[in-house]
């Protein structure tokens, strides 16, 4: 039987109904209303496009979002002015620095910049901290998102061998420890792990997030396994492809993730719910 796909589309249009109600009801009761600010350095398509998305889902949901669009060439100075003004600002709940940044601009230097209540990518060394310790108050979202996706098709995580196929910041190490502390049996690999195919063919749970196209192969997979593909990669012939090679992994697979409309629509929702909760934790105890 071919693998169930899940429609993180749906998922996440659910998750998006309950936040726009308690924007709502936050606005009501406190007057209070969660406020985004976006920062795009650049001229990256994909990122134009996330951001533009991040904007339209918080509108949506009756939140306030600002776009900061620099150009290309904007120096370390310049951004770190904005994100300082950004943080002094009290109707911005959520800073969001959309990455990859320019070569000029130090990554480290810029996350660390936004104050901690404010980073709703959790991307701010503390949050990370607070993550590994295992008492996280924010969650980066596509791995946030990625959970949330198990918990929606009911998969038990607990003693699963899950295997995460992606070491990054973003994605890889946070999912991993998220697996982790719902005490899934972890092997994280990469792009130089040895008899990835084996190691890939153990897993019950399996999270692909190295960012090459269809470098996971169908075959690779074990029967019944959930699939989740967080890769988004545009082919030459104007293709969107996951990580996975998704027809032949449908075959083997228990259930799987489409690209588009698998985990995509999850990260938005997902940084939708950390601005609210950011919002929230503003009010007076
Ligand atoms: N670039 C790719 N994914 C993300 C994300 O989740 N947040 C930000 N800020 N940048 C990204």
């Amino acid at each position: 039987m071919p693998a169930k796909i899940i429609d993180g589309k749906k998922i996440a249009e659910q998750i998006r109904e309950e936040i726009a109600h308690e924007v709502s009801l936050l606005k009501k009761r406190s007057g209070i209303v969660p406020g985004l600010a976006a920062i795009l350095i650049g001229d990256n398509e994909a990122s134009g496009i996330y951001v533009r998305n991040k904007e339209i889902a918080c509108k949506k949901a009756g939140m306030v979002a600002e776009q900061y669009l620099l150009p290309a060439a904007s120096t370390e100075r310049e951004v770190l002015l904005l994100i300082e003004k950004l943080n002094h600002n009290p109707g911005i709940h959520g800073i969001l620095v959309q990455l990859p940044l320019p070569k000029q601009i130090d990554e480290r230097k810029i996350l660390e910049a936004v104050l901690p209540e404010k980073d709703i990518d959790g991307f701010h060394p503390f949050n990370m901290g607070k993550l590994l310790a295992g008492c996280p108050t924010v969650l980066p979202c596509t791995p946030f998102g990625v959970i949330r996706i198990l918990e929606a098709i009911d998969c038990k995580i607990e003693g699963k061998e899950a295997v995460v196929v992606g070491r990054s910041n973003i994605v890889g190490k946070p999912v991993s420890l998220l697996l982790m502390q719902r005490n899934a049996t972890v092997t994280v690999c990469h792009t130089r792990t040895a008899n990835l195919a084996e190691k890939v063919g153990r897993a019950d749970i399996l999270i692909a997030a190295a960012g090459r196209p269809e470098m996971v192969k169908g075959d690779w997979i074990k029967k019944g396994a959930v699939v989740i593909d967080v890769g988004i990669n545009r082919l030459a012939d104007g293709r969107l492809v996951g990580d996975v090679e998704f027809g032949e992994a449908q075959k083997r697979a228990g259930w799987i993730t489409p690209v588009p409309g698998g985990v995509g629509p999850m990260t938005i929702a997902m940084l939708l719910w950390n601005t609210l909760q950011s919002a929230k934790r503003t009010l007076p105890a």
